[in-house]
């Protein structure tokens, strides 16, 4: 039966691959994608994580020629995370300039140029004996402010190995603050902060805590995470991060948090990151192991969600992967 008068049909535009592709409102890059990478010190091997099947603990030797690959991928840029051989309670592997993350960093700038950006995670659970984000009072508590003062000096650490973009991830009050004005007191005006901004205490992290070898070994991160309740509150975290001079603001997790995604992209006019965590990697990873889901479908389809929420950057174990399958054309 035909229609009598015109009908609206949008199924016209769905109707072949090329339609489809000419009026898709979003699409992803590989230069919006970064790669988080692990390097630990004194490994001799890549060592695989049993909970991110896929993503191991580089050595660097290791690193050197994934974070090559991700370069040839067109991956927009890497974050490294570092895992000393030695943990004590103030994290002083973080902030010694032969710490793993500072010797990884000028093997890779060295090697790529500007080829990527090279940025960094600053903050002290992979480095603290005891696995928490901050220095602790003698009751056991996070001291946010002697936190700081670590941070700070992470910072000019990290800067001075040639990190181009710090990635403060701990949630303590005035980090952004702290870290901004030791970078410019020590002559790094030009190191840019890609805040870790609206971060919630999530059980997502669940994987990276034995990538990173970071879990706490008492209490947990509740009083200085997000409560995944809490919407308002991120836009908050969000302005008072970028008073204190972030140049970039993130959202983490993503998955489960689209909506503050699109809260904050309207919001601000910086760019946003989201994080697809450890947890988002391995429950697709885990289900396409079942023969549950379709692991390419998935994997491509949760970051164009992420994109489509608003998010102009993402970060995710799979930018490799994806940044090569997008410049095949396939998505
Ligand atoms: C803290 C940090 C964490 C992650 C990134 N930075 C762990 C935490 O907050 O407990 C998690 C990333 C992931 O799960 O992939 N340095």
């Amino acid at each position: 039966m035909s229609a009598q008068f015109p009908v609206a049909r949008p199924r016209r535009l769905r109707r072949t691959p090329a339609l489809r592709r000419l009026v898709a409102e979003t699409r992803l890059a590989p230069a919006e994608l970064v790669l988080p990478m692990f390097v630990k010190e004194g490994i001799t091997e890549p060592h695989p994580i049993s909970s991110m099947p896929g993503v191991v603990q580089h050595t660097r030797d290791s690193l050197r020629k994934a974070a090559h690959e991700a370069v040839e991928a067109g991956v927009g840029g890497i974050i490294l995370f570092g895992i000393p051989a030695v943990k004590d309670g103030d994290g002083s592997a973080a902030d010694d300039p032969a710490g793993i993350v500072q010797l990884a960093l000028r093997d890779l700038t060295a090697d790529l140029g500007d080829a990527a950006v090279i940025m960094t995670d600053l903050c002290l659970d992979e480095y603290t004996d005891h696995g928490h984000c901050g220095v602790l009072t003698a009751a056991g508590e996070i001291d946010n402010d002697a936190t700081l003062e670590r941070y700070a000096s992470i910072a000019i650490a990290q800067a001075s190995a040639g990190s181009a973009v710090l990635g403060p991830s701990g949630m303590m009050d005035g980090q952004v603050a702290a870290i901004r004005s030791a970078l410019d007191g020590a002559g790094y005006q030009d190191i840019a902060i890609m805040s870790y901004s609206a971060k919630y205490a999530s059980a997502y992290y669940g994987p990276f805590r034995e990538a990173a070898e970071c879990a706490p070994q008492f209490g947990d991160r509740a009083t200085h995470q997000q409560d995944p309740a809490n919407a308002d509150e991120s836009l908050r975290e969000v302005f008072l991060d970028l008073a204190e001079g972030a140049d970039m603001v993130m959202v983490k997790p993503a998955g489960a948090y689209l909506d503050i995604v699109r809260r904050v992209r309207d919001e601000v006019d910086v760019p946003v990151v989201a994080y697809q965590v450890s947890g988002e990697y391995a429950m697709i990873e885990a289900a396409a192991r079942n023969g549950w889901v379709d692991r390419d479908r998935t994997m491509m389809e949760s970051l164009l969600s992420i994109r489509r929420a608003g998010a102009n950057l993402v970060l995710t174990y799979y930018a490799t992967e994806a940044a090569r399958r997008l410049a095949r054309g396939a998505h």
